[in-house]
């Protein structure tokens, strides 16, 4: 839908989450032209996103119609809001739906064959760590370590439980010794697979040489049918992230701006390797 490459297996994940409510689609003489999501997590908490419009249509006044519509004064005033946006939007929310900028993230690109070539120093998984298909994981402590990073709704749970039922091949935790998880990673197919490559989202990991051992099961994976690229977005508060990011020749494709319009929600940012999902909080 946007320039971004978008998971293939996405529309699923909310069919199974029991999400699809929570996007609306506008039309123009019965032609699909435009949609906007607002989920919800909790009776006070809302996401926006899906924000589009096609571009036959677009400075028109339909973009700014379809949000009075969906986030009515009522829905302003009373909900915490919070969504991802480009930066040259950011005004037009701050207008709209009263949001201010939290934190700043950066899509980056890594080569398949760099990676491959850059992490194949890397013999054992860090301080005895083991990394596991995330089959093997007791989900409810895959929950709570999550929720560090992604909050605990309902919602949120149910996005990265379904996420994890439909990439069970792709997804990965890494433990430590007392079989504590310290990392998440799930890896998908993008809609433009294999030229769009793989998408990492989320990925969380307590330091950067578990993000590593979990990247690098990742990419000898992902290397078995596809030569392009990985893309993964980087909060820019994780300077380890970052600073992986530049050790492994990432190149940087665009920026988002995390705003909200009730101030910024305490998450783990030095965990987080990766976002998660953009409709988690
Ligand atoms: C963003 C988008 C949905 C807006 O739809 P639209 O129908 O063109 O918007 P409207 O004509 O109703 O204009 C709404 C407002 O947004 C502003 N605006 C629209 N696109 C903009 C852009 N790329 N940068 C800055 N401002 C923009 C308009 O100036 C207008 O502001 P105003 O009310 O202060 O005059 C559409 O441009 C689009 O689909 N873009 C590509 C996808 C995208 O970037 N989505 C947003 C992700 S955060």
């Amino acid at each position: 839908m946007h320039n971004w490459v978008r998971p293939v297996q996405e529309a699923q994940w909310y069919l199974t989450a029991e999400l699809t409510n929570s996007f609306f689609i506008g039309e123009v003489d019965g032609k699909r032209m435009s949609s906007i999501s607002f989920v919800n997590h909790g009776k006070s908490i809302g996401f926006a996103s899906s924000y589009y419009v096609d571009k036959a249509f677009r400075g028109m006044g339909y973009g700014k119609e379809m949000i009075q519509s969906v986030y009515s004064d009522d829905i302003v005033s009373k909900y915490s809001l919070y969504g991802y946006s480009i930066p040259s939007l950011q005004e037009f929310y701050n207008k709209t739906l009263r949001l201010k900028p939290c934190w700043s993230s950066r899509r980056f690109k890594l080569q398949i064959p760099t990676l491959t070539e850059k992490l194949s120093a890397e013999t054992a998984p860090a301080n005895g760590h083991e990394i596991l298909p995330v089959s093997q994981a007791n989900l409810e402590q895959l929950m709570v370590y999550s929720a560090n990073m992604v909050g605990s709704s309902q919602t949120s749970r149910r996005l990265l439980m379904a996420m994890v039922s439909h990439t069970l091949r792709s997804s990965w935790i890494a433990i430590d010794g007392n079989n504590e998880i310290n990392g998440f990673l799930i890896m998908h197919k993008t809609t433009s697979f294999p030229e769009g490559g793989y998408l990492i989202r989320p990925f969380f990991a307590d330091n950067a040489p578990i993000a590593q051992s979990l990247l690098k099961t990742a990419v000898e994976y992902a290397a078995q049918d596809c030569d392009s690229f990985i893309s993964l977005d980087v909060p820019l508060l994780n300077n380890e992230c970052v600073s992986l990011m530049d050790e492994l020749r990432g190149e940087s494709v665009d920026d988002r701006v995390f705003m909200g319009s009730r101030g910024v929600p305490q998450r783990a940012l030095d965990k987080m390797y990766g976002l998660a999902n953009l409709d988690s909080i």
